[in-house]
C-alpha cells in the first residue's frame, strides 16, 4: 500500500498541466482520444444492432432489447470524462468542444435525456414508443455531431 501511494503521488507530481482536468485517468491525449473513439464505436454497435427489430425484419424480443438498452445507456456514460482539455490533438472533434464547452454539455445532456426515454420505452415492452425514442436518440447523436464533430 504504501508503495502505491509513492507510486500514486509520484504520477501527480510528474502530470502535465492538462492531467488536473477531468481526463486525469489518462496518460497523455492521445489515450484519451483513443479511449472515447473506442466508447462511440461500441456505443454505436450497440446501438445500431436495436435497427432489425425497430425495422420488424425479426421479431420484437423485448428482454433482449431491454439488455441492449441497458448497455446502451451505460456506454452512453463513457466518452465525456476523455474530453478533457487538451486533448483535442489529431481527432473529430472540432475545437467547439472546448470553445463552446456549454453547448457540448448541453448536446451531451440532451442525448443522455433521450436515453433515459428509450431505457424507459423499453421497459414498457412498447415496441411504437420504442421505435419513436431510437429516433430521438439518434437525432440527438447527428445534432452533436453536426456542431461539435469533424465531417469526414
Ligand atoms: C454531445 C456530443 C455527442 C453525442 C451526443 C454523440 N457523439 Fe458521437 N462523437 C462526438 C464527437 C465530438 C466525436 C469525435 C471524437 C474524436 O474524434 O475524438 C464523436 C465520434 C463518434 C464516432 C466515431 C468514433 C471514431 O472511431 O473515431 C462514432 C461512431 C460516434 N461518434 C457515434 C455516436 C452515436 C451512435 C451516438 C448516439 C448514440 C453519438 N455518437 C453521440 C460527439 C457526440
Amino acid at each position: 500500500m504504501k508503495k502505491l501511494s509513492i507510486l500514486l503521488v509520484t504520477g501527480a507530481l510528474l502530470s502535465p498541466f492538462w492531467m488536473s482536468t477531468a481526463s486525469a485517468q489518462f496518460a497523455k491525449p492521445e489515450d484519451a482520444i483513443k479511449y472515447r473513439q473506442s466508447a462511440f464505436v461500441v456505443l454505436a454497435s450497440q446501438f445500431g444492432r436495436m435497427q432489425p427489430t425497430l425495422k420488424g425484419q425479426v421479431p420484437y424480443d423485448a428482454v433482449a432489447i431491454k439488455a441492449n438498452v441497458a448497455l446502451v445507456q451505460t456506454l452512453s456514460t463513457l466518452p465525456w470524462s476523455a474530453f478533457g482539455s487538451g486533448t483535442q490533438g489529431n481527432s473529430s472533434a472540432k475545437p467547439e468542444v472546448w470553445s463552446d464547452a456549454a453547448g457540448f454539455k448541453a448536446a451531451q445532456t440532451k442525448f443522455e435525456g433521450a436515453v433515459v426515454k428509450l431505457s424507459a420505452a423499453a421497459d414498457a415492452g412498447d415496441l411504437d414508443k420504442l421505435r419513436a425514442a431510437f429516433g430521438d436518440v439518434g437525432a440527438s447523436c447527428k445534432a452533436c455531431h453536426d456542431s461539435y464533430r469533424v465531417k469526414k
